[in-house]
């Protein structure tokens, strides 16, 4: 941070944390701002777990999840002694499964060192675990001075600082404007702060800057247009595939469900068989002989690329080696449970 930008934000720190002393959002996984005041901590199994989750998720879809899983697995130990599947089912919907893997990997890693590492170093060792997320529980579980800069934080200083230039070199100028801010007491309450602003007043389309503790130093708000930004480059296009999708219905309310080849897409998930996924419609080819009808299509956005799939339902099926609808709709990815509910209507 120059010293420009220095005299400029000086009285940020104090502002923000004052309105979040005030607005801090009730939430499950954390500890919240008069709780610190009294001395409490953050188990760091749990601002991790969040953490995880709530990465490309929203807080209301990963609550949820967080819930469930702190009541079925509550400490790290339990996480890491889990069985694949059951991890994996517990994490279907949540999306993005490699970072499932990742979870279970990292659990099963810091039991084998006897502990978590306290440090930004020795957290960007584990696996899963990036810039951001380091960051995150470096400052929320053990008190470092640590920024935790995600799209959030880029959005509301690209507005503070009307950021116009190449997003990229501006991402990296605004964390180390953010990282010049953090204060060494409260770390963790200015990361949380960051992110409720982020969250719930400097939204992406529509700001209310009246609420906003930080409008009177806010380049974007003075310009008139804070929506405006961030300017980031224009996105391509993501390329779009198509296939089929088999729905084998059996007796006693169940389908058929195989689980998906450990590495490539959904890995190691549970899934209902499919075609390739490819860019041009093949002709289908079914799992097993029977009288197959076509119920519809379905359509998922994936990370990289589009996806319709035609649905095919029979009614002809085994029941041995079936799942209950039920429990395949619990634990299989999104896009299975589209097809699934599509069948069954
Ligand atoms: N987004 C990312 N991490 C979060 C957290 N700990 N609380 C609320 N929103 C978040």
């Amino acid at each position: 941070m120059n010293m420009d930008e220095k005299l400029h934000f000086a009285d940020l720190t104090d502002r923000l944390l004052d309105w979040y002393a005030r607005a801090a959002r009730d939430l499950p996984w954390r500890i919240g701002p008069a709780e610190r005041a009294q001395g409490v901590t953050a188990d760091p199994y749990r601002v991790w777990l969040a953490e995880i989750m709530l990465q490309q998720t929203t807080v209301p879809h990963a609550t949820r999840y967080y819930l469930d899983f702190t009541a079925r697995w509550p400490s790290i130990d339990e996480l890491a002694a889990a069985r694949d599947e059951e991890v994996m089912a517990a994490w279907a919907g949540l999306g993005y499964y490699a970072r499932a893997r990742n979870l279970l990997k990292c659990a099963r890693d810091v039991q084998a060192r006897g502990g978590w590492p306290d440090t930004i170093d020795g957290l960007r060792e584990l696996p899963g675990i990036g810039p951001y997320t380091a960051g995150a529980i470096a400052a929320l579980a053990f008190g470092r001075q640590a920024a935790a800069v995600d799209g959030n934080v880029d959005r509301v200083f690209a507005r503070l600082m009307a950021l116009r230039g190449d997003w990229k070199a501006e991402k990296a100028r605004l964390k180390g404007v953010v990282e010049g801010l953090v204060p060494a007491d409260r770390p963790a309450e200015f990361a949380e702060a960051l992110m409720d602003l982020g969250a719930t007043v400097c939204t992406p389309k529509a700001p209310d800057c009246r609420l906003c503790p930080l409008s009177s130093l806010c380049a974007a708000y003075a310009e008139g247009a804070p929506e405006r930004y961030p300017i980031k480059p224009k996105k391509t296009p993501k390329p779009h595939r198509t296939g089929h999708v088999y729905v084998r219905f059996g007796a006693g309310g169940t389908v058929l469900t195989e689980r998906r080849p450990e590495r490539g897409l959904l890995g190691g998930m549970m899934g209902l068989p499919t075609s390739a996924w490819s860019g041009e419609l093949g002709v289908p080819e079914f799992p097993c002989e029977a009288n197959w009808r076509e119920v519809g299509e379905v359509r998922h956005v994936f990370t990289h690329f589009s996806l319709t799939l035609k649905v095919w339902r029979t009614d002809a099926g085994k029941t041995r080696g079936n799942t209950p609808c039920t429990q395949a709709a619990e634990s299989m990815p999104s896009v299975f449970v589209k097809a699934l509910k599509l069948a069954q209507t």
